[in-house]
């Protein structure tokens, strides 16, 4: 079992040296960003630990950046990660069903996206898995819907959005 609880300061350089370490590259920024949004309540930043050390980490967004959840009031989770030596233990898992209350505390629905290549493949298997359906919108690129002969870059921001009914 690991230990979910919300980002603070404390946990910033050891979140970052980590992801180094395994050759991700994750700003000290992004993570302050994450804590000024969560103090304005804007964000909810969520860490996993295994016997205190850190294994991982999702955010929920409560007005989400793609426009069709946003209309719909569908908050979003964003950035799933889980150190390579930590995969497959269920850390992913285990920050999905402490953000997911979090959503149902507000919203009967939440929705995220999922990028299309192969990089993604483990999350595209982990939210079908979880009850995540496609949003029926089609993929998107840079925030634009896909259409019939659009010629588009296949990148991180190719996107699937899915959504899932938080049952009681
Ligand atoms: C996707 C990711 C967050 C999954 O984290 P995780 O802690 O390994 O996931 P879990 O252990 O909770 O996996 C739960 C289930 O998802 C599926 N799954 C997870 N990783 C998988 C993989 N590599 N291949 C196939 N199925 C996988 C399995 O069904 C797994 O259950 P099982 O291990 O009992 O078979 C992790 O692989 C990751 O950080 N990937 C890189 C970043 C990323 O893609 N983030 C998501 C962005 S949308």
């Amino acid at each position: 079992m690991f230990a979910v609880a919300p980002l603070s300061d404390s946990d910033i350089p050891e979140i970052v040296a980590s992801f180094t370490a395994a050759g991700w590259n994750k700003p000290d920024q992004q993570f302050r960003q994450y804590l000024a949004e969560s103090s304005r309540r804007a964000r909810i930043a969520l860490v996993a630990r295994a016997e205190g050390v850190f294994a991982g980490y999702v955010t929920l967004v409560w007005v989400a950046s793609y426009a069709s959840f946003r209309r719909a009031g569908i908050p979003e989770l964003q950035d799933l990660n889980v150190l390579p030596r930590f995969q497959r233990q269920g850390v992913a898992t285990q920050l999905l069903d402490a953000a997911e209350a979090l959503a149902k505390s507000r919203a009967d629905t939440v929705g995220i996206g999922v990028g299309l290549t192969a990089d993604y493949g483990p999350a595209q298997r982990l939210y079908a898995l979880r009850g995540y359906l496609p949003d029926g919108q089609g993929a998107q690129s840079q925030g634009v819907a896909l259409r019939w002969g659009s010629t588009i870059t296949v990148d991180d921001g190719l996107v699937l959005y899915m959504t899932r009914v938080l049952a009681d």
